[in-house]
């Protein structure tokens, strides 16, 4: 292949560019609607044993082909096994990329919406926020609008370059993002009346459950921590040949994991302590669905002292996380095109953008049509892709090309132990927890 590839430049560059991918709208809208939903405690419970049983796995392997074939999701595959039919799987994940914007950018544009709200002072005279939200979803030309927008401001970031674009931006905002929320949860948990909301947060309460819950969580698993798509591929191809996959991986996921779960510290101490119905507040939880953040934290803003500058910096830091996950995924579909048909990237950025423009307006106008989007892609088509790349690795790649990926360029010494507990991880471990969750929730 005749392109010429860049690689990520500094250190700090690679780690912040896979979190800023990984940390996004998942974690701080999707997880706590998941979590409300999914009965609190327990989901988390189960959320994290999914992160540590095949998503770090998954991470440091998606992460490997990547670097090996330094090639996008499918080219990846077929230069690693020519031939075969594994560059499907690829494509399916360049296809999850699309499907995943096609409803993103939508709640990307409801960001952008609360960020207007939140700087013209609309917002902090606001009394129901429940019906606030309500007028946002019931105007789909404003939505369209807005989720335009925040399509082109991610083709300007693909369009600026992968250094300069995508590095710069996710080094300096995600720090700010996480303190904020330190901030923000420090609030909520000394509200009068927090203490219910940290219980549901904290304590497993199994009359709660659900029997999707397995299939729920490793869905939010796949989707918070990019996986399953190439999307890890892809930015393993830019990582230098000595960033160590296993490491990076693990900072990725503790990360992504404490922005999810200080979210819902934020969202779930304020929204037992802010209601008006106590008594309903775990079902008033579920049926806020996607909403719970655009109503539940405004809230929480009108109760702090200068609330228009919290509510603009939060929606800000927000729209710029979202921002760093919109442009990896936009990334990997656009460098597929680019270096599988050889179009200039310029020109596949435009043609994605279209894409994802044409699906926005579905998701805009029509709430199931959005939901499916959400539901296909977390639900079935990430763990789908997660299990192929896990045989993959696990079962077709050369053990010796696994040996030097792991080792860094021989900077690092996998012992016999590790590389068997992975290898081990990956066969076994994570193909039939994935095929046994589908299994256990598609029979109910
Ligand atoms: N992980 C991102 C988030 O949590 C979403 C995403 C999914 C990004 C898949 C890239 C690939 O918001």
């Amino acid at each position: 292949m005749s392109v010429k590839r860049v690689t990520f430049a500094s250190k700090i560059g690679v780690v912040a560019a896979a979190a800023g991918s990984a940390v996004g709208l998942g974690n701080i809208w999707r997880f706590p609607s998941q979590t409300a939903d999914g009965g609190g405690a327990i989901f988390i419970l189960v959320y994290i044993g999914c992160i540590l049983f095949f998503g770090i796995p998954l991470m440091v392997s998606e992460f490997l082909v990547g670097r090996a074939s330094r090639a996008n999701a499918a080219g990846a595959y077929h230069k690693l096994s020519p031939g075969t039919p594994w560059k499907w799987v690829g494509r399916l994940g360049v296809l999850t990329g699309f499907v995943i914007m096609g409803f993103y950018m939508v709640v990307c544009g409801w960001t952008l919406v609360y960020l207007i709200q939140s700087l013209s002072g609309h917002l902090s005279g606001v009394t129901d926020f429940a019906a606030n939200f309500a007028v946002l979803q019931g105007d789909p030309v404003k939505q369209t609008v807005w989720m335009i927008l925040f399509t082109l401001l991610t083709t300007f970031f693909i369009l600026s370059g992968v250094k300069k674009g995508i590095e710069q931006s996710a080094k300096i905002l995600m720090p700010l993002l996480f303190l904020l929320l330190i901030v923000l949860a420090v609030r909520a948990v000394t509200l009068d009346g927090a203490l219910p909301g940290i219980n549901f947060l904290l304590k497993p309460d199994l009359s709660h459950v659900k029997s999707t819950l397995f299939l729920d969580a490793m869905g939010q698993a796949f989707f918070s921590l990019s996986l399953g798509m190439g999307c890890m591929i892809t930015y393993g191809s830019y990582f230098r040949d000595r960033t160590p996959l296993l490491k990076t991986s693990v900072q990725v996921a503790v990360l992504d994991t404490l922005v999810a779960v200080l979210a819902g510290m934020v969202i779930f101490p304020s929204a037992f302590a802010l209601t008006a119905h106590p008594e309903t507040i775990v079902s008033d939880l579920v049926a806020g669905g996607p909403g719970l953040l655009f109503i539940t934290l405004p809230e929480l803003f009108n109760q702090m002292p200068g609330s228009m500058i919290w509510s603009t910096l939060f929606f800000c830091l927000l729209a710029l996380a979202a921002l760093t996950s919109t442009i990896s995924l936009m990334e990997v579909v656009t460098v597929y095109i680019h270096e599988e048909y050889h179009i200039p990237r310029r020109i596949s950025a435009l043609f994605v953008t279209a894409g994802i423009i044409i699906l926005g307006v579905f998701s805009s106008l029509s709430a199931p049509f959005f939901n499916i989007l959400d539901i296909a892609s977390a639900k079935f088509m990430l763990p789908i892709g997660g299990l192929f790349i896990s045989l993959f690795v696990g079962w077709h790649l050369d053990r010796r090309l696994i040996f030097v990926q792991l080792s860094s360029g021989g900077t690092l010494k996998p012992g016999i132990l590790f590389m068997k507990t992975y290898i081990f991880l990956l066969r076994y471990v994570a193909p039939i927890a994935i095929l046994a969750i589908f299994i256990y929730g598609l029979a109910w």
